[in-house]
């Protein structure tokens, strides 16, 4: 809560061309607390770099993760959209929340189990204190909710544990965060393996549909899509592939299990298929178009860069400011 506005913060990853996953589960909610709250949406360039980037891509995906936020309905009017390494004060609370974020606590996060299984080579520091950068994130915003896929509600829970801590040692300075997780397109699958995440670092690009694929590609891919030996289509135990490709379907269309089920009842897989592939292209085609334009126009997007860093600024600035007095830094003027 900010001067009695409550607030929404979300981030996004530059760290790979962007997911339905991405969209289903966190994107396309944002724009549903622009009217009612101060809303701040970060491009998370810092997170980025726990695994190694080619500084090429990390830039042009930066600007693209902007755009996108901007194609999803993101009217930067009415929304601070702006770049996580643009506004210094996400690093130095996310070293000061580090001296109140335990080993043990962290040790236990499942992304790091998972990434550091993944990157072996490379299991950095960086690698295991990522949720308390992501706590800076949420808590220099005196952030209300955080909409988030369930894969990362274990990191707004530690974020919360680490506020709560900070709190009771220095009453009253951060807002405590609550996660909110849609409850369809919370955790998409893999269109490969029905039992993983879809996630926008997998390395077979048929398991994954991108924001950006073309209407062919997408249709091809879900053509694709791995099922099971049985040929109704239902929400069932053991049918991970049939249950995935009928969330998607849900979340485009807006209809229940039940409409769905009685929809492609004597039907088949290869019908079923054939429209989730259709509702989902319909759906991402104007996402598509608007992107275009704005990447057309790179001037447009460092102008909004700028803005957008300058508005989050002024919020992170007094809320790191009340940090340091708390902790007896000394400041003058
Ligand atoms: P990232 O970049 O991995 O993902 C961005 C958002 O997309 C959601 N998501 C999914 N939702 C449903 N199904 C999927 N298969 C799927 N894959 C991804 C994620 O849950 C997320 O909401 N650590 C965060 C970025 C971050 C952040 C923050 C988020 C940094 N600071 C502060 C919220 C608040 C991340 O890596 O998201």
């Amino acid at each position: 809560m900010f001067n009695d506005q409550k607030v929404s913060f979300s981030g996004v990853q530059p760290s790979g061309n962007l997911t339905i996953g991405n969209y289903l589960g966190a994107l396309r909610n944002f724009s549903t607390y622009s009217e009612k709250y101060k809303t701040f949406y970060c491009v998370v360039d810092e997170h980025a770099i726990t695994v190694r980037q080619v500084p090429a891509d990390l830039r042009r995906r930066t600007y693209e993760t902007l755009a996108l936020y901007m194609a999803c309905g993101l009217d930067p009017a009415k929304n601070t959209l702006y770049v996580q390494s643009h506004v210094h004060e996400h690093a130095e609370l996310g070293w000061i929340l580090n001296c109140f974020t335990m080993f043990g606590e962290l040790s236990r996060m499942t992304q790091f189990k998972d990434k550091s299984v993944k990157h072996a080579d490379n299991i950095n520091a960086g690698l295991f204190t990522y949720p308390v950068l992501m706590a800076a994130d949420i808590l220099l915003y005196q952030t209300d909710v955080v909409p988030v896929g369930v894969d990362q509600k274990q990191h707004v829970e530690i974020c919360r544990d680490i506020a709560t801590r900070f709190n009771q040692l220095y009453p009253d300075t951060f807002t405590i965060p609550e996660p909110v997780v849609a409850k369809t397109g919370m955790k998409i699958m893999s269109l490969a393996e029905p039992t993983k995440k879809m996630s926008k670092s997998d390395e077979n690009s048929n398991a994954v549909v991108y924001i950006l694929d073309d209407r062919d590609t997408i249709m091809r891919k879900f053509k694709r899509a791995v099922t099971d030996s049985d040929s109704v289509v239902r929400y069932a135990e053991g049918k991970d592939g049939i249950n995935n490709l009928m969330s998607i379907y849900a979340c485009f269309t807006g209809k229940t299990f039940e409409e769905i089920e009685r929809e492609f009842s004597g039907l088949g897989y290869g019908a079923f298929k054939e429209a989730v592939g259709q509702a989902c292209a319909d759906a991402l085609a104007p996402v598509q178009e608007q992107f275009r334009t704005f990447m057309a126009d790179k001037a447009m997007l460092e102008e909004q860069m700028k803005k957008g860093a300058e508005e989050a600024s002024w919020y992170a600035r007094r809320t790191l400011s009340k940090v340091q007095k708390r902790l007896g830094f000394t400041q003058f003027r």
